[in-house]
């Protein structure tokens, strides 16, 4: 049997029944390979349902407010994405009568589909021949067809491009799709895959070669940087506190956080204590809140992140309730840390 139609034959007995593979619709399939780019399908089943619910059409996600959004989102990280997907709603309303595209030349005009999104939702849809490429396609090609080039370098793309041209059959790219990317994550994961029990074994060149655990080879790791962010849990007369909306572009972007004093690496409490005093006045006492002390590790950097009790023997300006907070859109460690403390 050809690669394509082993893993057709796998697929169909193997498959998992999600909620997203039971549609032609273009937005649902758009709203669903969007959330599946930030998360794995167990994290992100409730968030797709969740938005399919708050929002069922592409009318209803352009006419919901940013914040809205956001918070539905809140937990994947990657907030960008978000803000596309809300943009492009309003852009396919305005400019498309709310038609949603489906064929991958219009798909990949707009805003945060790319190749693998535009080939998954126009093959998923209308079952259009073009082929998806994402890591677990990178990851299955490399393996069963032995391939060494090295994914970090960008000319490697063409290769597999190619490779995954020729391998995708005729007719029902929505199903070999599929099947590709399940085989990918249930079959051929990335860390001791279980090739005794495999369906392709026998054909598989990385095991005939004992190259399997080496593929896909990626030569370049991810540069992280650490960062140091201590939170200022402002507490003025009244119960109230200070937060602000991250502006500007890098992580959070228009999420909200407490005042926040960045470092370049750890520093003594004291000397936070200085920092906080000469930026602050009215302030009656400080207290580290060090049992909420957190790393959050995210792609491209990792953060340290301390929070400060700050009670003050004023009232604030600006200042919010936390019933008030509590409606709007955080960074999950910081919503987790809200969900602690003021339970
Ligand atoms: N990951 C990305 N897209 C997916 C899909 N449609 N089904 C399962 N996992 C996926």
């Amino acid at each position: 049997m050809s690669f394509s139609n082993s893993l057709i034959y796998w697929y169909l007995q193997n498959k998992r029944d999600l909620p997203w593979r039971n549609t032609t619709d273009s937005y649902t399939i758009w709203l669903s390979e969007i959330i599946l780019q930030q998360t794995r399908v167990a994290q992100g089943t409730p968030y797709f349902e969740a938005f399919i619910s708050n929002f069922p059409t592409v009318f209803d996600l352009a006419k919901a407010n940013e914040e809205q959004v956001l918070k539905l989102w809140q937990g994947l990280g990657y907030y960008s994405r978000a803000r596309n997907l809300h943009a492009t709603a309003k852009y396919v309303v305005v400019e498309l009568n709310g038609v949603f595209p489906t064929s991958y030349k219009e798909l990949i005009k707009l805003k945060g589909i790319g190749e693998y999104t535009a080939a998954a939702i126009a093959s998923f849809s209308i079952n259009e021949n073009v082929a998806v490429l994402d890591g677990n396609v990178y990851r299955v090609l490399a393996r069963y067809f032995n391939v060494h080039n090295d994914i970090s370098v960008s000319s490697t793309k063409k290769v597999f491009q190619e490779l995954a041209k020729e391998v995708l059959p005729k007719k029902d790219a929505h199903i070999y799709n599929q099947a590709i990317m399940e085989f990918g994550a249930l079959q051929c994961v990335p860390k001791r895959p279980n090739c005794s029990d495999c369906a392709l074994s026998d054909s598989c060149a990385a095991l005939q070669n004992k190259t399997v655990n080496i593929l896909p080879i990626k030569s370049k790791k991810t540069k992280v940087t650490n960062r140091y962010f201590n939170y200022i849990v402002f507490e003025d007369l009244n119960g109230n506190t200070i937060i602000n909306q991250r502006l500007g572009k890098g992580i959070w972007q228009n999420l909200y956080e407490f005042p926040v004093i960045e470092l370049d690496s750890i520093i003594h409490e004291d000397e936070i204590i200085n920092l906080i005093s000469d930026k602050y006045s009215d302030i009656a006492n400080i207290t580290f809140l060090s049992n909420f002390d957190v790393i959050h590790k995210l792609s491209h950097q990792t953060l340290h992140i301390q929070f400060a009790k700050v009670k003050l023997s004023t009232n604030l300006e600006n200042a919010i309730s936390i019933s008030d907070l509590k409606k709007l859109p955080f960074p999950i460690v910081i919503h987790n840390f809200i969900e602690r403390y003021f339970s």
